[in-house]
């Protein structure tokens, strides 16, 4: 695997690799990989000749500084990681290498201002200019990204549009544990009690996605999820939410239930955790 901390050499490699024939896929992630990145990995190999893997922490997109600081960083690890699965390239910058101190930021209308972005102000317009970044730096004609962060997908689906960037944009499923919990980078940071609390998450989606289509009116079940979570000591309920698909905005006609998603946010042991499901198809 080619490892790049600079832009320039990166760029003149890719430039090489350029041609008809090859195409160029790119997997972004903060590192601390987990099956859920590699799955990324492997959906990028099976359609591209060159897969380009990056790790970089992105200050811009915590509003949060302890968070940022808690963010687990594993780089060695990754790099073995990546390597197994057959990635050729992966670019890790510093934080020089992407900012130059000035900043930009960007407004996503009805789309940032609802679920995560009410309650991390700031983060997608962070998200969104890292990921510009990257799009300009490695021109890739895919792009893969988890399903599990649902709503930056459909953000950096607006920026694309947007700002025009010839890439195809791909969502890949979430991975789970046998019990039900989403992989993410963060469950680094939960005790196994503290997953077993997380399973909050995946239960109330699951459940709520079969009262939904047996009819249990959405209000019902959210204020029961959040009477639940109140009495379990170990989570903190940010948002449980019923949503359309394409625009986040609340689903309020039943009609369009198979348009339908449901996505909740929650505070473990004070890890934040995120987790959704979609409504189109029986589990
Ligand atoms: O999903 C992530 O890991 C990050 O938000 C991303 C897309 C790599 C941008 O920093």
């Amino acid at each position: 695997m080619e490892i790049f901390e600079e832009i320039e050499p990166l760029r003149a490699f890719l430039q090489g690799k350029r041609s008809a024939l090859n195409s160029i896929g790119l997997v972004p992630t903060m590192g601390a990989l987990h099956a859920g990145h590699l799955a990324l990995i492997r959906a990028c190999k099976a359609e591209n000749e060159v897969t380009v893997s990056s790790i970089y922490v992105n200050p811009a997109q915590f509003n949060n500084q302890t968070d940022l600081d808690k963010y687990p960083r594993s780089l060695e690890a990754d790099i073995e990681m990546l390597k197994a699965e057959g990635c050729q390239v992966l670019f890790a910058p510093q934080d020089t290498e992407m900012y130059s101190g000035k900043s930009l930021t960007f407004d996503f209308g009805s789309l940032d201002k609802v679920l995560e972005g009410e309650f991390r102000p700031g983060h997608f317009s962070g998200v969104a200019l890292v990921v510009s970044k990257l799009f300009n730096i490695v021109q890739p004609d895919r792009a893969y990204f988890g399903q599990k962060d649902y709503q930056q997908f459909q953000i950096i689906n607006q920026l694309k549009e947007e700002l025009k960037f010839p890439v195809e944009l791909h969502s890949v499923p979430i991975v789970r544990e046998k019990s039900g919990l989403a992989l993410s980078s963060r469950n680094q940071r939960l005790s196994d009690e503290n997953k077993t609390q997380a399973l909050f998450l995946y239960h109330s989606l699951t459940d709520a996605k079969d009262q939904i289509l047996n009819g249990v009116p959405f209000a019902e079940i959210k204020s029961e999820v959040e009477r639940r979570a109140k009495q379990n000591r170990g989570v903190q309920l940010e948002y449980f939410e019923l949503a359309n698909k394409n625009t986040l905005q609340p689903l309020e006609d039943l009609k369009d239930i198979h348009n339908g998603i449901i996505l909740i946010a929650a505070f473990v042991n004070n890890v934040r955790l995120i987790d959704n499901i979609l409504l189109e198809k029986k589990r």
